[in-house]
């Protein structure tokens, strides 16, 4: 019995446990294989996540999520494809980032679709602020890179500009392979509804 499979099914438990919430995760423990380490910050429902995992077998990847019932369902998707290369953490974004990934550990980010905010009033829960892109940084590898996407374009220009004034990333011409894998569970919302999909890839500059 356990976090995400309390019922009489015989699922793997994605999440991880056990460990000191107050230090960097000890990776290497929770991923029986070595190679690239990607993170999803805010999962959603992790069809992206699932289909990244799939597409690229030799990389680890981490979703992090803070809704319980998405976690479970992503609990369920990843049962159905029987991986094996993806972990779980039911946990907010900026600690997870801040306090758990260990510095230098991860050779990329997603932040796809991150909650907009887009009342003014409420702008100060955007996820996108010089202490994230700090937390991010320290977390890269040298030339690691996050992938940033949304349809709302105040929160693309807010983002852009803290970006860009922030001395640790650089703005890449091209996107990334990884990226290309699969949309996103809220882009194929978005793009039903005929809305304009912005992304960006931002590699972490050498020092
Ligand atoms: C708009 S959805 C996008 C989900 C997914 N990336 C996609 O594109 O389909 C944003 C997700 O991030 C999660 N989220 C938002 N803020 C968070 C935070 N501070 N910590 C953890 N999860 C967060 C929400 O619960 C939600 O599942």
């Amino acid at each position: 019995m356990n976090l995400l499979t309390t019922h009489a099914r015989n699922d793997t438990d994605y999440a991880i446990a056990g460990f000191d919430w107050m230090a960097p995760i000890p990776i290497d423990e929770f991923w029986e294989q070595k190679g690239p380490f990607w993170v999803d910050l805010g999962a959603g429902k992790g069809s992206f996540l699932a289909a990244a995992a799939e597409a690229f077998p030799e990389y680890r990847f981490f979703g992090v999520e803070r809704q319980l019932s998405r976690i479970r369902k992503i609990n369920r998707k990843l049962n159905r494809m029987s991986l094996t290369n993806v972990r779980l953490l039911r946990a907010e974004i900026y600690y997870t980032t801040r306090y758990l990934l260990p510095p230098e550990s991860c050779d990329g980010f997603f932040l796809l679709f991150p909650d907009p905010w887009p009342k003014a009033r409420h702008a100060k829960n955007r996820l996108v602020t010089p202490e994230f892109l700090d937390a991010m940084a320290a977390a890269l590898k040298p030339g690691g890179v996050v992938h940033f996407a949304t349809d709302n374009e105040p929160y693309m220009e807010w983002a852009m500009e803290r970006w860009t004034q922030h001395s640790g990333f650089r703005l890449l011409p091209e996107i990334p392979g990884e990226m290309l894998v699969a949309q996103t569970d809220f882009e194929l919302l978005w793009t039903e509804q005929g809305l304009d999909i912005h992304r960006f890839a931002f590699q972490k500059s050498a020092p």
